[in-house]
């Protein structure tokens, strides 16, 4: 049976190849996809969903949502990253559709209650839409499935701050209420997605399995492979937005860990996930938050081979 998704998103390069990856797996059925600001303002991540959903030539709502963090000023973007237009510079056409009506949260509470326990929401952009849906609707946890979040880190360093990954950083008090909620979250953080850098071989490989979808992921990721490549003998880039689809296809690939995680929201610690696992504290600063599942490795060649096969459907 497929596993329906709700894709809560702010594309984005590493967005991008992860939403293909969901609609050429058929183990999916995206319900829609949502959109936040993060690497780009969320009008510009609602027109790229929209841009991705004719690209694969389908028929799924693109809805907007927040533009701002829970608590705070208008964030920096990842123009840097990911390019001015979220899609490395490559003079994508504007999408020619509409968005749906609904806002992100909106979204994500009606799928919710007209299929409950059987929605997975796969969050791979800071989490504003989840925590105002959670403040909607209190009652959300019970009919969601599971929540398996792109974003923070568990023990490797981060990478906006010393301590923080981008997607928490970029809205701290919104994720600080989503992992408070008692709702099951399986997190893949900077632990397993920076730890696995694809070479241009692995894009040219997504591009000869798929020519449109995996083409226009190996033209987007030029220039983020620029960005990543700085300072490196070799060219590199990060797929870590793919990386919680995958475990829905195949857990097997990943070690999991459980434990209970704090958000930093001070300066200091601005979005710093901060994980205990079970039995390594007896402080009820983390004992009182739920259990979570944490990523902590990933079998390399068997997720890599995965991708593309994946593709190439
Ligand atoms: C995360 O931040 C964004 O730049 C990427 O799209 C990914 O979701 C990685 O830290
Ligand atoms: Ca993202």
């Amino acid at each position: 049976m497929t596993q329906k998704i709700i894709l809560d998103t702010d594309p984005g390069i590493d967005d991008t190849m992860a939403i293909f990856f969901a609609f050429q797996s058929p183990e999916f059925e995206v319900l829609g996809l949502t959109t936040v600001f993060g690497n780009v303002p969320v009008t510009m991540a609602a027109q790229n969903a929209l841009s991705l959903v004719e690209l694969a030539e389908l028929d799924i709502p693109v809805c907007k949502g927040v533009a701002m963090p829970h608590v705070g000023p208008e964030s920096t973007y990842a123009h840097f990253v990911h390019g001015d237009d979220g899609f490395g510079n490559i003079n994508h056409p504007a999408p020619t559709g509409k968005l749906d009506g609904r806002s992100s949260a909106q979204f994500i509470i009606e799928m919710a209650h007209k299929y409950p326990g059987e929605v997975t929401i796969v969050a791979v952009g800071p989490l504003g839409n989840l925590a105002l849906a959670l403040k909607l609707d209190p009652e959300l946890p019970k009919l969601i499935k599971e929540v398996n979040i792109m974003g923070g880190s568990a023990f490797a360093p981060g990478n906006v701050t010393p301590v923080a990954e981008a997607n928490i950083w970029n809205d701290a008090y919104a994720a600080e209420i989503v992992f408070a909620a008692s709702w099951k979250i399986n997190m893949f953080g900077l632990d397993v997605t920076y730890d696995l850098p694809f070479a241009p071989d692995f894009t040219t490989q997504l591009a000869k399995q798929n020519p449109k979808l995996g083409g226009f992921v190996q033209k987007a990721a030029e220039f983020y492979s620029d960005f990543y490549s700085q300072g490196k003998d070799e060219r590199v880039c990060f797929f870590h937005d793919a990386f919680p689809l995958a475990y829905m296809v195949d857990s097997s690939l990943f070690t999991m860990t459980s434990g209970h995680l704090r958000v930093g929201t001070d300066p200091l610690h601005r979005g710093q996930t901060s994980f205990a696992p079970v039995g390594s504290t007896t402080s009820e600063l983390w004992l009182n938050m739920p259990l979570i599942n944490v990523a902590t490795a990933v079998d390399h060649p068997r997720l890599t081979q995965l991708f593309i096969d994946v593709y190439g459907n």
